[in-house]
């Protein structure tokens, strides 16, 4: 089957489009015939080892993908397909169910392997019915940030917020942070550059706004929680500032505070979200397998507008 390999960390040409076997499913696996999958920050941190080794999260990464050169040299971590095949004893799917998901579970439980044709997963990963409104296109644009921002979301306690910032509301992260802080019922101020605040404006966001305009937010508002979706490594005066606005039982968590943690209910949430459309997929631009390298070019940028599409086969 056609795949990419990561042979050793470095910059996006380290990347191959090359022939591997085709992997067979074991007890309990499915195979899935992979459409389309994402380059994610994520894949882009992995393939420059550029991980936060300071941090516990980090070093564990570390640990998982292998230090030196990639334990596994198959990357990505979303697919959107079809089951091809199925193992012994396989009872949630069968041959011909449309699929979506992630490889991963957390940074402890982190399988790679959808840059290709076929990937074989145990049938009780985080993988669920794609739903029949969105294209295989769209549902590899939501497991990834959906699954994130659900998570830290849920930590602090979405449900019962009002006032709700969103650090960097257009990037994968953040465009599914906006919708689903709505969804919950909150009133959502988005943070982003000028080209994305009509898009983070269409996602639901009642305020946005432009961090390369505003030093601070406007004044005398108060967030009862600031999601920071784009991490520690990038700032602003206006980041500072927004912290400084929190309720007095306030929270600010940012997505670099602990490795999120995927499940299968969450991504059955995004499921129903999505056949109500009640979330959209955001997807910035769509790319071949065989050009992985330039795709993951444009992610490195660090600037793309929700997702970033492989179409596969
Ligand atoms: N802790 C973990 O285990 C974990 C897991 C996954 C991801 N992450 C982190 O999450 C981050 C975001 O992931 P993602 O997939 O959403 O990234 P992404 O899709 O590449 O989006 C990045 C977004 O950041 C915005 N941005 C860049 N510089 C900014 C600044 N100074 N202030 C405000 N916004 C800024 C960009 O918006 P503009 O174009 O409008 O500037 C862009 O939309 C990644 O950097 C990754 O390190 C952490």
């Amino acid at each position: 089957m056609k795949a990419v390999v990561c042979t050793k960390y470095g910059p996006p040409e380290v990347l191959q489009l090359t022939e591997v076997e085709k992997p067979e499913p074991k007890k309990g696996e499915v195979r899935i015939k992979i459409y389309a999958t994402s380059v994610t920050a994520s894949d882009c941190i992995v393939r420059g080892f550029n991980l936060p080794l300071w941090n516990p999260v980090g070093l564990m990464m570390g640990l998982v993908i292998g230090f030196g050169k990639p334990r596994n040299p198959l990357l990505g971590m979303i697919l959107a397909g079809e089951v091809e095949s199925t193992g012994s004893e396989v009872k949630r799917f069968k041959a011909g169910d449309h699929v979506y998901g992630t490889t991963v579970g957390s940074a402890i439980k982190m399988r790679f392997g959808t840059y290709a044709e076929y990937k074989c997963l145990p049938e009780d990963s985080i993988i669920d019915n794609k739903p029949i409104n969105v294209s295989f296109e769209e549902a590899a644009a939501v497991p990834y940030g959906g699954l994130i921002a659900l998570d830290f979301l849920k930590k602090g306690d979405i449900q019962n917020k009002q006032k709700v910032l969103i650090y960097g509301a257009s990037g994968a992260i953040g465009t599914s942070a906006v919708q689903l802080a709505r969804y919950y019922g909150a009133e959502v101020t988005g943070v982003c550059s000028t080209g994305n605040v009509d898009l983070v404006k269409s996602l639901g966001a009642k305020t946005v706004i432009d961090y390369t305009k505003e030093d601070h937010p406007p004044q005398g508002e108060y967030y009862d929680f600031i999601f920071d979706a784009v991490g520690r490594r990038k700032s602003s005066k206006l980041k500072e500032q927004c912290k400084k606005t929190l309720t007095p039982n306030g929270f600010y968590i940012s997505v670099d505070d602990g490795s999120p943690r995927d499940t299968i209910e969450n991504l059955r949430l995004l499921t129903e979200l999505l056949e109500d459309e009640q979330l959209k997929p955001v997807i910035d631009r769509q790319y071949r397998l065989e050009q992985i390298v330039e795709a993951h070019r444009y992610v490195d940028q660090g600037h793309k507008k929700g997702n970033v599409v492989i179409i596969v086969g």
